[in-house]
């Protein structure tokens, strides 16, 4: 069996966790966490790092941090994990769901711009933030975004969540996904280009006051072991998370850059015919958390891998305002025609960085074998 993924683990994680438990580092945010947030701050070139304990709560935090809360509106995609929604949800806003880019994923800034312009919105403070998703670990169109947002003083928090180590350029710099709304968040969740032993999440910023907010809110508000400057919630990151995280950093790199390799090799083997590959913009490098495709005939595909026990997945198959959580948002089927078009249609391949090139060929030659067949 080929699996659609595979945990990214370095090998030494028990090592990790029994220096950890040796040197009684079990109490929560010492020095393990302090030295995974200095690091995580360092790898992302910002001042600030925060670690959580999950990036939902790093979503979450980010947006209460702003400020954002019941009456406020949050723009985002549909074309994500439902956690993106939740984090809005539970500060009180509400999601505004935009539609996307088809040949990226993204978020379409055209289609936010016009939102914005017709101005018929569904809360009484209207839109305070936009919430952009690099989705399967490409970039949004952060420059466009970031212009739009100035343009109507609106704030970003970027959801990072499958975008480690992605980069785009940005006025002139090369720059990591992540690092330029008010916060970047990012999960630790196993599965991820960088994965935790269990969950785990953290935000990279450039502003004192974002950190500063995030920090106390995530440890009950605290100011010291007993004194509260406001109701905050329980969402540190574990210690044991941050002694495998940090060393797991230092591989980051190492391991997306396969991921790239295998990715270009993807690129080079599947057929041309019958499939529709995403953009990677000029300017934004993906680190490949997932590797899809598009297809109309994205079932027989499915269908021939796992009967060649290769695993695949499918990111998403219902775009969230068609999902029964959100059912309450109002939305309906037409809503949002690309991302639905999108959820009809992708299907992701096996895409780890211990995949070997021989099985990229192996899933590509199945690939091309179901498109002829029938
Ligand atoms: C796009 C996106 N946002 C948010 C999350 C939530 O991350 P976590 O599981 O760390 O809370 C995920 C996790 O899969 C995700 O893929």
């Amino acid at each position: 069996m080929i699996p659609v993924w595979e945990p990214v683990l370095d090998g030494n994680e028990k090592r990790y966790v029994l220096d950890c438990l040796e040197t009684n580092w079990i109490s929560s945010l010492g020095s393990y966490i302090t030295r995974f947030e200095e690091s995580v701050a360092r790898y992302c070139g910002v001042p600030y790092g925060v670690a959580c304990s999950s990036c939902t709560a790093a979503l979450h935090l980010s947006l209460v941090a702003l400020g954002i809360g019941p009456g406020d509106e949050v723009i985002t995609t549909p074309m994500t994990f439902i956690a993106t929604a939740e984090a809005i949800v539970q500060t009180g806003a509400r999601p505004a769901f935009v539609d996307i880019d088809p040949n990226t994923g993204n978020l379409s800034v055209p289609e936010i711009a016009r939102y914005l312009e017709r101005g018929r919105f569904t809360s009484p403070n209207g839109p305070r933030a936009i919430l952009p998703v690099h989705l399967y670990g490409l970039p949004a169109a952060m420059i466009e975004l970031r212009n739009l947002a100035e343009a109507c003083d609106l704030k970003i928090i970027e959801d990072a969540c499958q975008a480690h180590g992605a980069r785009l350029s940005y006025e002139g710099q090369s720059l990591y996904a992540g690092t330029i709304g008010a916060a970047g968040c990012f999960s630790f969740y196993p599965g991820k280009n960088l994965g935790a032993w269990g969950e785990g999440g953290a935000i990279a910023t450039n502003d004192e006051e974002m950190a500063a907010l995030v920090r106390t809110l995530r440890d009950h508000g605290r100011l010291s072991h007993y004194a509260h400057s406001a109701y905050g919630y329980n969402a540190r990151l574990d210690t044991l998370q941050a002694a495998v995280l940090r060393p797991k950093l230092e591989r980051l790199g190492e391991w997306n850059a396969q991921r790239r390799r295998l990715a270009a090799l993807y690129r080079e083997t599947l057929p041309e015919h019958g499939l529709t590959l995403l953009s990677e913009p000029e300017g934004t490098e993906s680190c490949y958390h997932l590797f899809v495709i598009r297809s109309a005939r994205r079932d027989a595909i499915r269908t021939a891998l796992l009967q060649n026990q290769i695993e695949c997945g499918i990111h998403y198959p219902l775009p969230l305002h068609l999902q029964p959580a959100c059912r309450e948002l109002g939305y309906a089927e037409g809503d949002f025609p690309h991302a639905e078009a999108m959820a009809d249609s992708v299907l992701s391949l096996p895409m780890h960085p211990f995949l070997t090139e021989r099985e990229v060929k192996t899933v590509s030659r199945t690939v091309k074998r179901a498109l002829a067949t029938g």
